[in-house]
């Protein structure tokens, strides 16, 4: 089987392409992005929907490629909306989740498992990022959620943020660095 250093992300989201293009690109990894929604089943899970988007995705396009899903999981809500970020994102929004830790406990971190799938060979690799829901929306950087994200050990949150110094801490760039270094080692013959 050939090895390329190109490798295809199935995603519509174009800042978690640029996210998971910069990251690879510095272990020289040539990111392409199919722009497409990977299908979800529900769970509670991310390294569970990306295994099970991987497989789906793969009968679809049948290249190697890889997968996202990212969890925001807040302590004092017992989880809520973990893996249910995006519909909450929509819904409630960042006001909603502000109004709902309103004298509740802020600490907070995401999870982002990414799958890689060629033929039977799977993987899935996971990161994670610790902090807490600031009070109020700050920057205009990032997406989703990083106005009120405030990683540990800094008073920034991760919209204030470069997409350099995002990625150099973020639950996404730790789960891309997992699986360049991997990809990068050609561990992709083991079948
Ligand atoms: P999904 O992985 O696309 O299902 O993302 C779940 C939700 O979390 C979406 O609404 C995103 O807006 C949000 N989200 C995902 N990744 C990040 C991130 O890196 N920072 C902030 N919000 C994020």
């Amino acid at each position: 089987m050939q090895r390329s250093s190109n490798i295809l992300f199935v995603t519509t989201n174009e800042d978690k392409f640029k996210e998971v293009s910069f990251v690879l690109s510095k272990i020289g990894i040539v990111v392409d992005w199919l722009k497409d929604e990977k299908e979800e089943i529900q769970s509670e899970d991310t390294s569970e929907i990306v295994s099970r988007a991987g497989d789906m995705m793969y009968r679809k396009y049948a290249v190697p490629l890889i997968v996202e899903d990212t969890g925001l999981f807040v302590r004092s809500l017992r989880g809520f909306p973990g893996c249910f970020a995006s519909y909450a994102y929509k819904t409630i929004g960042i006001q909603g989740l502000l109004k709902l830790l309103e004298g509740k406990g802020r600490e907070a971190y995401f999870v982002s498992s990414i799958c890689y799938v060629q033929g039977s060979l799977k993987k899935v690799f996971t990161g994670r990022l610790e902090g807490r829901i600031a009070e109020r929306e700050a920057g205009s950087g990032g997406f989703g959620f990083d106005p009120v994200f405030v990683p540990n050990g800094m008073s920034k949150t991760l919209a204030e943020l470069t997409l350099e110094e995002k990625c150099a801490i973020s639950h996404r760039a730790k789960a891309a660095t997992l699986f360049g270094e991997w990809f990068k080692m050609g561990n992709i013959y083991e079948q």
